[in-house]
């Protein structure tokens, strides 16, 4: 049976087993996929002991996305621009390299949640690991203006700076700043939260009249971490979203990859709510 992971430190609260199982069972595929804890100093050695044992693919989590990427023998496009991966496809002595957060991100925004990107101005709150992972497939949906903004400005800066290019290419009015700056006045129509301040249980780091009337304010992460931030989006009149949606759908990218068989991410997304917003911890 072909052997699958989620390798990660920690990774014991990971609900990608469930969703990998579920997406088997829905497109009748036959495939095993396991929680593997990395040592923080043992990345390498843990793949490496993977593919002793016939493994096929591994999604790769905290905080081990630029090792992963380092690791392969081969770069998709936004890997080499995100310089992170979270999914590794092995094939003999191959190792490939993908990227599957940000198109998991633009599915949950564009389709899930049916707010479209293109046009429109967009804030990305955050320039660490999780930013970089999202910005390049954020801005090939062609936002009209997308500020990257982070407690660190010159970080924002620089992740600007490397994918100006892209921005360029598709016309996109891309900035960076601190989380102060008056390039936040304006208000945005979707504004993502790709810091990890809430997990600190701190304050929101941007003023609220960053958000425009209606607009949707997304939380890359889910449970507990996220609740801070979509409290305040709420209060505040926006359309709150935790990072579930974002969580199934890079996990629906991957086991495309690796299967060649689009699951049904909607419906996989669905059940897992029901199951998390019931407070059913047992299938993590
Ligand atoms: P990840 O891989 O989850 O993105 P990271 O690379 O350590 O983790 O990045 C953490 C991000 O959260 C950074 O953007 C960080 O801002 P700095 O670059 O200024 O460090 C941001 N962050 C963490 N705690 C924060 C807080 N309390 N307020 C605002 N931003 C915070």
């Amino acid at each position: 049976m072909d052997l699958y992971c989620v390798l990660g430190n920690p990774v014991a609260h990971s609900r990608s087993p469930w969703i990998h199982a579920r997406f088997a069972e829905l497109t009748g595929q036959t495939l095993s996929y396991e929680r593997r804890l990395a040592p923080l100093d043992g990345f390498a050695a843990t793949v490496a002991a993977f593919r002793a044992e016939g493994g096929r693919g591994c999604n790769v989590t905290v905080p081990f996305k630029h090792e992963a990427a380092a690791l392969a023998t081969w770069r998709s496009p936004a890997v080499v621009l995100a310089g992170a991966a979270n999914t590794l496809q092995i094939d003999g002595d191959t190792v490939r390299a993908h990227n599957t957060d940000g198109p998991g991100l633009v599915a949950d925004i564009t389709v899930n949640a049916g707010v479209p990107i293109a046009g429109r101005d967009l804030l990305l709150i955050g320039a660490g690991g999780a930013a970089a992972g999202v910005l390049g497939p954020l801005i090939t949906q062609r936002p009209q203006r997308l500020v990257v903004a982070n407690r660190t400005a010159a970080k924002a800066e620089e992740l600007a700076r490397q994918h100006g290019p892209l921005a360029a290419d598709f016309k996109v009015d891309l900035q960076a700043c601190g989380l102060d700056a008056p390039a936040l006045a304006d208000g945005f129509d979707i504004v993502i939260n790709a810091t990890a301040s809430s997990l600190g249980g701190g304050e929101v780091p941007v003023p609220a009249h960053v958000l425009k009337p209606g607009a949707l304010a997304l939380d890359m992460m889910y449970g507990p971490a996220a609740q801070g931030f979509m409290a305040w989006a709420a209060a505040h009149g926006a359309t709150a979203r935790d990072g579930l949606g974002m969580l199934v759908e890079q996990a629906a990218e991957s086991f495309l990859i690796w299967r060649g068989v689009r699951p049904p991410s909607g419906q996989v997304l669905a059940e897992l709510r029901a199951i998390v917003d019931g407070g059913v911890t047992a299938v993590s």
